[in-house]
């Protein structure tokens, strides 16, 4: 899938705009604070109605303006397309429409138009908390099985119950022993929809990280939560008068991690900058790869500041991966000159140009078709 039109109102500094985008590499280029990542941030709220840059959406919407709004039409690869725009005012009243019609979740949207952010804060995925490796699998999981929301939402309510019994008290022994089970049930249905994902990015992860990148020794391997030679039944039951003194529950898919290991060392502790910033688009690369194979349609990649932390041998090898995955990819850069040598002669390369929140698509002689 790929969005053949773009138009942006009320993001950031940008002025409004239109954009015809290529359905394969698009490369905006321009000065610091000039706009580039605020269009990747349009496009990112188009799809998941959320930026990547702040949690509130207000410092999105351009000063003086009452709302910022996003449309895209999205060509999907059934030949079918489909419309899609998000509008978000200053009083926190968010609009999503699908092809004219109001609708309530975004998770409609991240289904329709399937995104991968590569940017300078990716490396977070490495060193940061859990909490980010399991949204980062969930999202993959999300896209190629299609029973794993509602077992995550049955996860979610017989955990508050739980974990409210847990600090109250307010639930009779029969109760608890009930949500334990059902908690029990839905963690189960959910660690065997993360395993068979896992069994199948491991070796995809491997393959592209090869193209990109020798390191001896890297391990991706799952912590499902808890004790695996136990059932989690039996660790909620041997954890009770813990979990209670605590006041919630310690064990279950809400504890889950992705490990990346060199040898005996954390990946985040041991590889530098550049090497980190690989691995993470390896791993995201790789998941693009099995979301597509399963829904017959391509993520969407936006790669911010693709140059940065990268020498030219690296440079170059991403973007053989990126052109490869045969999908639009909206790359950022600040010096264009850097990217516009390596695309295939046959893949089309569009080149904007973004100057003071202006983007004007570039055409003519800079060795990259328009
Ligand atoms: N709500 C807002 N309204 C208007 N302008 C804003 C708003 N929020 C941020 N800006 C400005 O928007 C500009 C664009 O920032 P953006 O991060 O998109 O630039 P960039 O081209 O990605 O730069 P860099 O190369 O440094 O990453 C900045 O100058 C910033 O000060
Ligand atoms: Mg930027």
């Amino acid at each position: 899938m790929s969005l053949s039109r773009i138009s942006v109102t009320g993001v950031r500094n940008l002025h409004p705009v239109t954009l015809a985008p290529s359905p394969r590499i698009n490369i905006l280029f321009g000065d610091n604070g000039s706009g580039k990542t605020s269009l990747l941030e349009a496009i990112h709220l188009l799809g998941l109605a959320r930026s990547f840059r702040s949690v509130r959406l207000n410092p999105v919407i351009s000063h003086e303006q009452p709302a910022c709004t996003v449309f895209g039409q999205v060509e999907l690869p059934d030949e079918h397309s489909r419309a899609l725009g998000i509008s978000r005012d200053r009083s926190g009243e968010v609009r999503i429409r699908i092809d004219g019609q109001s609708v309530r979740s975004a998770a409609e949207l991240a289904d329709t138009l399937p995104l991968q952010l590569i940017n300078p804060d990716s490396f977070r995925l490495l060193e940061g908390a859990p909490r980010l490796r399991r949204q980062f699998l969930d999202w993959g999981v999300f896209h190629v099985e299609h029973r794993f929301l509602g077992a995550w939402q049955r996860l979610q309510q017989a955990l508050r119950q739980r974990n409210s019994w847990l600090r109250h008290g307010t639930l009779d022994g029969a109760s608890e022993a009930a949500w334990s089970r059902e908690l029990a049930l839905a963690s189960d249905e959910i660690d065997g929809y993360r395993r068979a994902y896992i069994q199948a990015l491991k070796p995809a992860f491997e393959r592209t990280l090869e193209a990109l990148l020798e390191v001896d020794g890297l391990q991706l391997s799952y912590y499902r939560g808890w004790d695996k030679e136990r059932s989690l039944s039996e660790v909620l039951a041997a954890s009770l008068e813990r979990d209670r003194a605590l006041g919630h529950t310690q064990s279950g898919p809400q504890r889950a991690d992705l490990r990346l290991r060199v040898g005996s060392h954390n990946a985040a502790e041991v590889l530098s900058r550049g090497q980190q910033k690989l691995v993470v688009c390896a791993l995201r690369i790789a998941q693009g790869h099995l979301v597509s194979e399963a829904k017959r349609g391509q993520c969407i990649y936006l790669v911010d500041d693709l140059p940065s932390e990268l020498d030219e041998q690296h440079r170059l090898a991403l973007c053989r991966l990126l052109e490869q995955l045969d999908c639009q990819v909206f790359i950022t850069c600040v010096d264009s000159t850097v990217l516009q040598e390596g695309w295939c002669e046959q893949t089309p390369v569009s080149m904007f140009h973004v100057e003071h929140g202006h983007i004007s698509p570039v055409h003519g002689p800079s060795g990259v078709k328009a």
